[in-house]
């Protein structure tokens, strides 16, 4: 398949449409790990005073390796999810006293960190190293889904494996990490669960969703 129409649209729609972030800033993997691992359950408005404390209190991976344990769960409380902070901690203890201080530069040695899965290691990978792997989160299922018209479920593994070859197929070779963004922020921002507003999308005039009346029913979740 030619994937030059949803990826230039895409890729031109994002910087005039996107939100200045924090992390977008930066390519340092340690910044863009904390802020993953932040956003993990967590919306970005509830995370945004979170990230710049641990950044304050935490700058570095060595910092945050040689802070007492409570600090870091004080820093955390009001989150949930608590495990979150005893990975980071975990991790960034790792990454300094079994890694010689040198934080994982791919994928594979991403995965392996305690508390990052297939979607961190991707989004790491990429925003601090230009991996070419693809993010796969809920905003991406929706938009692949609506515009492609995949309509496998998502809550099934073939379908998670339809959607992550799919997605790694699309993402091009020069710029994944600003497609990957741009995905996600489409996804968060225009192409949005509720009501979209497609006349006013810039991939209208090709969306196998729009073209079908599947906009509402798009993506399939049979657990839902
Ligand atoms: N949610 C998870 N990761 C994100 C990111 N990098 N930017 C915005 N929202 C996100």
């Amino acid at each position: 398949m030619n994937f030059n129409y949803f990826t230039e649209n895409l890729l031109r729609w994002y910087p005039l449409n996107r939100r200045d972030l924090p992390w977008r800033e930066t390519r340092n993997p340690y910044i863009i790990w904390l802020s993953e691992i932040i956003l993990q359950q967590t919306r970005v408005a509830q995370g945004l005073p979170y990230f710049h404390a641990f950044i304050n209190k935490f700058p570095s991976v060595q910092a945050l390796a040689k802070a007492p344990e409570e600090e870091i769960l004080r820093t955390w409380q009001g989150l949930g999810y608590y495990s979150r902070a005893r990975n980071l901690h975990a991790c960034a203890k790792s990454i300094i006293h079994e890694k010689n201080g040198k934080f994982p530069d791919n994928y594979k040695d991403l995965l392996e960190l305690k508390g990052v899965g297939p979607y961190t290691a991707a989004a790491i990978a990429s925003f601090a190293y230009k991996e070419q792997i693809a993010v796969v989160d809920g905003n991406v299922y929706r938009v692949l889904s609506r515009f492609f018209g995949l309509d496998v479920d998502i809550s099934s593994h073939q379908g998670k494996k339809a959607f992550g070859k799919l997605a790694n197929e699309i993402i091009p070779e020069n710029t994944p990490d600003e497609y990957n963004q741009a995905i996600m922020e489409f996804g968060a921002l225009q192409c949005v669960p509720k009501n979209p507003n497609c006349q006013q999308c810039p991939l209208h005039t090709r969306c196998h969703a729009l073209q079908n009346g599947l906009v509402e029913t798009l993506p399939v979740n049979e657990k839902k």
